[in-house]
């Protein structure tokens, strides 16, 4: 077995997220050096120096994962004080209540166009198909090219159950994350020969700053209609917890999988296999 990340450079978008960050701290303790991107450099910043506490090497590299020439930028970064890059997680992802309609289904002829996908505003949904799609795209080019030259490296997409069969309500976040599992098979194929492997990681359900709107009441306690639906359909009968990440992350990037690519690996309490019957 080996689950060793010794000398490997990983670079992890939305690094400091509920998820990632802790993916992070996953790859650090398997003896990775990491690069940790998102917009905020003061988040980055703060979980930067949590690494570095436990003597890990790390760099931040802020940086908008749908800008071309900010992730350039941040390569330079990352390869002139870590070196060249041997992994790559798309963490940075997430839905936007504009993107979000109010309604499950349109059941009948009295209803309020605003609250379904006939009043959903274009911009939003294509701001977050963006981020979650180009989102990954744009990483897996320019920090790519460094596993292309050695001809090894793993990039590890993240998924979500909703690529699978989308779930109501959230229609950007859904197709984006489909296309996001399809383009995983797609470029497996694509640089298999080239010593990369890619995979995605599909949670299931993490209660996040981005979803807790959907999942509980405006108490923040009480389970909404949706966060019990989702309960009742997780044969666990929980959400899950950030952690239980940590172990599928680091086996998906290192030798541990190394005959796995183009393969989307649920983490999900057993949500993706239950027909709800
Ligand atoms: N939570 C769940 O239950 C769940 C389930 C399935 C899949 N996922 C997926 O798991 C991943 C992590 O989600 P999470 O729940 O941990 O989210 P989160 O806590 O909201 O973190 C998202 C991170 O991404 C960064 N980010 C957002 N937009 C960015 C951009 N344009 N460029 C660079 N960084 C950006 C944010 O930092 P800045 O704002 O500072 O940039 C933030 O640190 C996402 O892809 C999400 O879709 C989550």
């Amino acid at each position: 077995m080996n689950y060793q990340l010794d000398n490997k450079v990983c670079v992890i978008t939305g690094a400091a997220g509920v998820l990632c960050s802790q993916m992070v701290k996953a790859l650090a303790a398997a003896g990775a050096s990491v690069a940790l991107i998102g917009r905020t450099e003061s988040k980055l910043e703060a979980l930067a120096e949590e690494l570095r506490k436990d003597n890990h090497q790390v760099c931040i590299a802020p940086a908008d994962v749908c800008d071309r020439d900010a992730l350039l930028k941040a390569k330079d970064k990352i390869n002139s004080e870590l070196g060249s890059i041997d992994i790559l997680i798309n963490g940075a992802g997430g839905n936007h209540p504009d993107a979000t309609t109010a309604l499950e289904e349109i059941t009948g002829d009295d209803f309020e166009k605003s609250e379904s996908f006939f009043g959903i505003d274009a911009n939003a949904f294509q701001s977050v198909f963006g981020l979650n799609f180009i989102g990954s795209l744009l990483p897996s080019i320019v920090f790519g090219e460094d596993m292309s030259d050695k001809k090894d490296g793993v990039i590890l997409n993240i998924s979500s159950m909703s690529a699978y069969l989308p779930l109501t309500k959230v229609p950007a976040y859904s197709s984006a994350k489909a296309a996001v599992d399809n383009f995983t098979k797609w470029l497996a194929v694509h640089v298999a020969q080239r010593g990369i492997r890619v995979n995605a990681l599909a949670p299931g359900f993490f209660v996040t700053d981005q979803n807790r709107f959907l999942l509980y009441q405006e108490d923040g306690k009480t389970l909404s209609a949706r966060g019990e639906k989702i309960i009742q359909q997780t044969p666990m009968r929980r959400f899950g917890e950030a952690e239980e990440l940590r172990d599928a992350t680091v086996f998906l990037c290192s030798d541990a999988s190394k005959f796995m690519t183009g393969q989307i690996v649920g983490v999900d309490g057993g949500f993706s296999a239950f027909s709800g019957v």
